[in-house]
């Protein structure tokens, strides 16, 4: 079988996926960063234009190759992925894989200097593209959204798949060494309960998550 031959389940939808960490600057030399390699949420990008969707990834800075088919967006900071998500829309389906920085700083004009002591960084809280994204008007008819934990996993993904409104929450263990790692265990939140997925590839995990999303559009409503 060639690739011709893989079934474009997806072809005419559009699928928005943000992946990899934000940057949230401090002065015009230094940033704030988190450990996201980006690597599980480039695969299911690629697993979705695979499966024939038109794909927008809206990547934050990282070093990874752009998936075959996938059109992306490369920004730095949470407000500037918020702008871009905005932008896309509408899509049939998103994916927010993206590990955005909660808080932004009150960024410095000048380079901070060593002699004038340790600064006091003041944070702000930055937007939340997921929840936003939930109550837009142009909410995408399957919205999907990851939950990086270190405890109680299962429990706080269907916490946050309610407080957001989201259709699922993929819940991810991040306890171990996962964020840049290339193995993930996640389990799936619906509306319908828990699945328990097992340990597999970042790219095994894209690929079975792409085929539920084609499922999930491509259904008759009952
Ligand atoms: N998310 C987002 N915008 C933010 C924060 C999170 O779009 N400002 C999205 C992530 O892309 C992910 C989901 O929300 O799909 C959950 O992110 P997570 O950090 O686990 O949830 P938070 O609500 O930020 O809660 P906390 O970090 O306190 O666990
Ligand atoms: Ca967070």
């Amino acid at each position: 079988l060639g690739a011709r031959s893989v079934s474009q389940k997806l072809a005419a939808r559009h699928v928005l996926v943000t992946a990899g960490p934000t940057h949230e600057p401090i002065d015009p030399v230094r940033y704030i960063a988190n450990r996201s390699s980006g690597q599980q949420g480039f695969a299911i990008a690629g697993a979705l234009a695979t499966l024939g969707a038109r794909v927008t990834l809206v990547a934050g800075p990282v070093q990874l190759a752009t998936p075959p088919g996938v059109e992306r967006i490369d920004v730095e900071t949470a407000a500037q992925m918020a702008a871009a998500v905005d932008e896309a829309l509408p899509a049939d389906a998103a994916v927010l894989v993206a590990a955005v920085a909660d808080w932004r700083v009150d960024v410095a004009a000048q380079k901070l200097k060593k002699g004038m002591g340790a600064p006091e960084l003041a944070l702000l809280p930055n937007p939340d593209i997921l929840a936003d994204l939930a109550r837009d008007p142009r909410r995408p008819a399957l919205l999907v959204g990851f939950a990086a934990e270190t405890e109680r996993v299962v429990e706080n993904a269907t916490d946050k798949r309610l407080r957001k409104g989201v259709d699922w929450i993929v819940a991810n263990d991040v306890s171990g060494n996962v964020m840049g790692g290339t193995a993930n265990t996640v389990h799936l939140v619906t509306a319908a309960g828990v699945e328990d997925w097992p340990l597999m590839s970042k790219q095994d995990v894209a690929a079975r998550l792409a085929e539920r999303i084609a499922d999930a559009l491509t259904q008759d409503p009952a």
